[in-house]
């Protein structure tokens, strides 16, 4: 979407855009409900104390973490918004319910914010959110009708796809969200890499294709957040990051449904890819809400170059699937 020729420029608002898609008002109204949501998040962020849960403020009032402060904004939108039967947050051990229907409704995985434990240290942290038609969420992320995150910077940006382009907004001076970059592309390979996880714990692969990327010249770039990390890697559109099997935790820390999926319907939707070694983290089957995977995501090449050295360069890594390209 763009301004006619020889018209001035005038910005234009993610409703907007969003109506320009081939999506139903339902989804606009969500899309656009999760964005204010994201308003109220950021005020907290930027704002509220920084106690954990249990301590109490100036006036002796409980105090909420602001990850469950952050789930309770997103999840009272989501309800009143009409238009969501199912919903699953990182902050909720069960599904909740909204409407028992499934026509025309939504249903939303969500991680409301992630990488709380760094607002304490002051660095980016975010909102990552999956919807499906529908009222089952236990699906392939491939099934995915949308997918959003909001990162909390400097600025705060917000980036979308309905399976059409990936597309950044950023908030301005009237907290409205306007488009700054539309049908965002990745590289075929990049030169940033942003490893997860102790590397001491790493296993054998993972070690010899970060030695790879290191005497390639990669930069390394981890904030150690996944959104401002993630967002780096697709807004630079050359890069990869990674968060392998651990020893001990061999399906890695992030999980599927509020993390992993939403991230790769963005980064295919770009033309990168995601997988978790073996497979495309989008055609994992989930077996329970707070499943995990190891991912590697990012540039397509860099992806399978990072996947070949997990399987011992043996194997031919299964990379269709993919929107874009593939
Ligand atoms: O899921 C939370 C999160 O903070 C992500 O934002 C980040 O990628 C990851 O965990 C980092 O985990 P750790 O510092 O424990 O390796
Ligand atoms: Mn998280």
């Amino acid at each position: 979407m763009s301004n006619a020729p020889g018209t001035s420029k005038f910005q234009i608002d993610l409703r907007r855009h969003l109506r320009a898609q081939n999506i139903c008002d339902n989804l606009v109204h969500l899309m656009c409900e999760i964005a204010e949501a994201s308003k109220y998040v950021i005020n907290a962020v930027r704002t509220g104390d920084l106690g954990v849960a249990g301590t109490s403020n100036l006036y002796g009032e409980e105090q909420l973490a602001l990850d469950v402060l952050s789930d309770r904004i997103m999840r009272k939108r989501l309800i009143h918004s009409g238009v969501v039967c199912n919903i699953a947050s990182e902050e909720m051990d069960e599904i909740y319910q909204c409407q028992a229907s499934a026509d025309g409704l939504y249903s939303v995985a969500y991680d409301p914010l992630d990488g709380s434990s760094l607002v304490d240290v002051n660095l980016a942290v975010g909102t990552i959110v999956s919807i499906y038609a529908g009222c089952d969420l236990l699906q392939p992320g491939r099934n995915q009708v949308a997918a959003m995150y909001i990162l909390y910077g400097p600025r705060v940006s917000l980036v979308y796809t309905v399976g059409d382009g990936v597309h950044e907004f950023t908030m301005n001076n009237l907290m409205e969200f306007t488009l700054t970059r539309e049908n965002v592309k990745m590289a075929a390979e990049g030169n940033i890499y942003a490893p997860g996880g102790l590397r001491n714990k790493y296993n054998a692969g993972d070690e010899k294709f970060i030695r790879h990327l290191e005497e390639k010249g990669c930069k390394l770039r981890y904030s150690g957040g996944f959104v401002p990390d993630i967002n780096q890697v697709l807004m630079k559109g050359k890069g990869l990051f990674m968060y392998p099997a651990l020893n001990g935790s061999p399906n890695g820390k992030l999980r599927v449904l509020f993390e992993l999926n939403p991230m790769a319907f963005i980064i295919e939707h770009a033309g990168g890819a995601a997988s978790n070694g073996s497979i495309p983290i989008l055609d994992i089957v989930p077996e329970s809400l707070d499943q995990r995977a190891p991912i590697y995501i990012g540039c397509r090449e860099d992806v399978k170059t990072a996947t070949a050295f997990v399987n011992g360069g043996k194997q031919e890594v299964k990379m269709e699937g993919s929107f874009v390209n593939g």
